[in-house]
């Protein structure tokens, strides 16, 4: 079995000018550039700054991302971005599923599922979030929940295609609230999820995958998660708005060894 690379990505939602967006990823691009050799960085700025965050980022390594993407290639679909149109500015990687557009925008896990096969097919990096919300949690729904919103994101989805795909666990009531899952009450629904993706496709598959955690990830319990033997990396949100605080957390994951074999 392989090791798996760490990844950590910066989703900086509907934040930043575009002034403090390229000061921003100046930022991690000098301090994450030595880390780019053993652990996949990758951030998302807001759609309008992708292009000058590209620059910014230079050849430091450190990846562009999407924050979402349509599934359609073209045509009347005003105000959407198509995968085409993010490979040619040279976007790697696009979040689906993230809680805020499931339970802000109110996207269904048919639209997601769209959009997921369509960022396969486009040879875009997917990063899959699925999590279930603090009612959820309390009614012990946590497993059916997030192995709900996985089966529905893998349908179709063949085993040669996970190599681009990253899951990301998210626990709803732990996104921008200061309140994060225990190491291990993370660890428990990351090692489920693998299961279930072993179960679908096959153990080498499984073990392959990444799984990140996020969900109020900071630099002082970056290490205590990513010790964890199934969380590979974090998505980080409020603290990527902070170069500093993101770069020891990519620090953190870049000392991950998890996957090889015992
Ligand atoms: P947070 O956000 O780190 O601010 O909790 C995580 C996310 O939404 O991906």
């Amino acid at each position: 079995m392989a090791t798996r690379t760490p990844i950590v990505g910066g989703n900086w939602k509907m934040n930043t000018t575009r002034a403090s967006a390229v000061s921003l990823a100046e930022t991690v691009a000098t301090s994450c550039r030595e880390h780019t050799a053993t652990c996949d960085v990758v951030i998302f700025p807001p759609f309008p700054y992708l292009s000058a965050v590209g620059e910014a980022l230079g050849d430091s390594g450190v990846q562009l991302g999407a924050q979402d993407v349509y599934h359609e290639s073209d045509g009347a679909f005003t105000g959407e971005v198509s995968t085409a149109m993010l490979r040619d500015i040279g976007v790697n990687a696009v979040i689906l599923g993230h809680s805020e557009r499931r339970h802000v925008i109110g996207e269904d896990d048919a639209l997601i599922h769209r959009k997921l096969l369509a960022t396969l097919e486009a040879d875009l990096l997917v990063i899959f979030c699925v999590g279930e919300t603090l009612e959820q949690r309390e009614a012990g729904q946590t497993e059916t929940i997030v192995l709900g919103q996985l089966e529905s994101g893998l349908t179709d989805v063949p085993a040669s295609r996970l190599v681009q795909m990253v899951i990301a666990y998210e626990p709803v009531w732990a996104i921008g609230t200061g309140r994060t899952a225990s190491p291990e009450d993370a660890q428990a629904v990351h090692a489920c999820i693998r299961t279930a993706v072993a179960s679908r496709y096959d153990d080498v598959t499984a073990d392959s995958l990444r799984i990140q955690y996020g969900g109020s990830v900071k630099a002082d319990n970056a290490s205590a998660l990513f010790a964890q033997p199934d969380i590979d990396g974090g998505l980080i949100g409020g603290a990527s708005l902070d170069g500093g605080a993101f770069a020891s957390i990519v620090r953190e994951a870049s000392r991950i060894s998890h996957g090889a074999s015992a």
